[in-house]
């Protein structure tokens, strides 16, 4: 019986020494320490043993079961280390690898040249107001000298909302919040922000564009100080060398209006295909605000003159950067936007 102990350590131990991963190891030791396993079995067969040597036998057999556990342990402890160092070699970091590049976001253009437009006329001394998209028909419309029925409302038709609001066609109802807000002091400010029109979505035509609105009230304010500072703005914005020209039109809310236009950028007023052929671009629309507007705004109309601009971003950005499709402002195309 000794002679099997031995054989069963010997057996044990080159068995383990193969032993590869945690399976094979729980096999093993159901194999030799398990309930049914060898060691057990011998332990078993201890009647077949002469009283006298069964205590030797007993003794035997518990240092075997202790060495077999231990080894096991051991073993254990092996495999463990064997399969994090595994591990390790598989998740390894390359840090020498190259970076994933960083895709960082750039400003929308029409709010980039919103901002352009913003930083020359704040250093021409215009403080910038922000006033409602959402305005009543009075503020839209009735206080900019087109009450109700006046034909040239159609120009600027809307989206209403209930309750009777709508959604402002121009930035032009701010020069009202303006007036009123400063009355009785001078008054030079720029409002920028969205507009909304009930207009079929075409390549000149959005229902959603942005607008800077210009805005001065003073006690000596002139149709020559209103040229001067579109001046000083066409040259800042499109280039030193432009030529402004003023050429009479129609706005309810300016008496006298004009179109303001500058030689074309592109023929510089030779005639292009920008221009249609005519020398001249459209910039923005301008004149000295109407009596009715000034009196709408608390301005006593005999006191006081003072001049407005509308112009729109989308437009201006066109114009530079030679775009013949305002949709693709809104298109969410990146490889659109992304170019500027
Ligand atoms: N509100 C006009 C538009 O949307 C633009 C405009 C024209 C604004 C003349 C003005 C102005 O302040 O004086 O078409």
């Amino acid at each position: 019986m000794n002679r099997e102990l031995e054989n069963t350590r010997h057996a044990a131990t080159e068995e383990l020494a193969e032993v590869r991963d945690l399976t094979a190891l729980d096999q093993w030791k159901v194999k030799y320490l398990g309930r049914k396993g060898k060691l057990s079995s011998l332990m078993n067969r201890l009647s077949e043993i002469p009283p006298g040597e069964r205590p030797a036998f007993g003794r035997e057999a518990n240092s075997l079961k202790q060495d077999l556990t231990a080894a096991c342990q051991v073993r254990l402890e092996e495999i463990r280390e064997a399969l994090e160092a595994e591990k390790l070699v598989r998740e390894r970091v390359d840090t020498t690898l190259p970076g994933r590049p960083l895709t960082g976001g750039n400003l929308h253009l029409a709010t980039k040249t919103l901002e352009k437009i913003i930083d020359i006329f704040t250093r021409m001394g215009f403080q910038v107001l922000e006033s409602p998209e959402v305005e009543t028909d009075d503020f839209n419309f009735t206080f900019l000298n087109m009450p109700q029925d006046h034909p040239a409302r159609e120009m600027w038709d809307t989206f209403y909302l209930e309750g009777g609001n709508l959604l402002r066609t121009h930035t032009s109802p701010g020069q009202i919040h303006a007036m009123r807000r400063f009355h009785p002091n001078p008054v030079r400010v720029i409002l920028p922000g969205k507009c909304y029109r009930y207009e079929a979505v075409t390549a000149r035509s959005e229902f959603m564009f942005h607008q800077v609105e210009g805005l001065a009230i003073g006690e000596s304010i002139t149709m020559a100080d209103l040229k001067g500072v579109l001046i000083s703005f066409a040259r800042q914005m499109f280039g030193e060398e432009r030529q402004v020209r003023l050429r009479g039109s129609y706005f309810p809310f300016t008496e006298p209006s004009v179109e303001v236009d500058m030689d074309c950028i592109l023929c510089r007023g030779e005639g292009c295909r920008l221009c249609k052929e005519t020398g001249w671009l459209e910039v923005a629309g301008a004149g000295m605000v109407h009596p009715a507007v000034l009196a709408s705004g608390n301005y006593d109309p005999g006191k006081y003159t003072g001049f407005a601009f509308g112009m729109g971003s989308e437009r201006t950005a066109m114009l530079i950067h030679q775009i013949d499709d305002i949709r693709y402002f809104f298109g969410n195309d990146l490889r659109f936007l992304r170019q500027f």
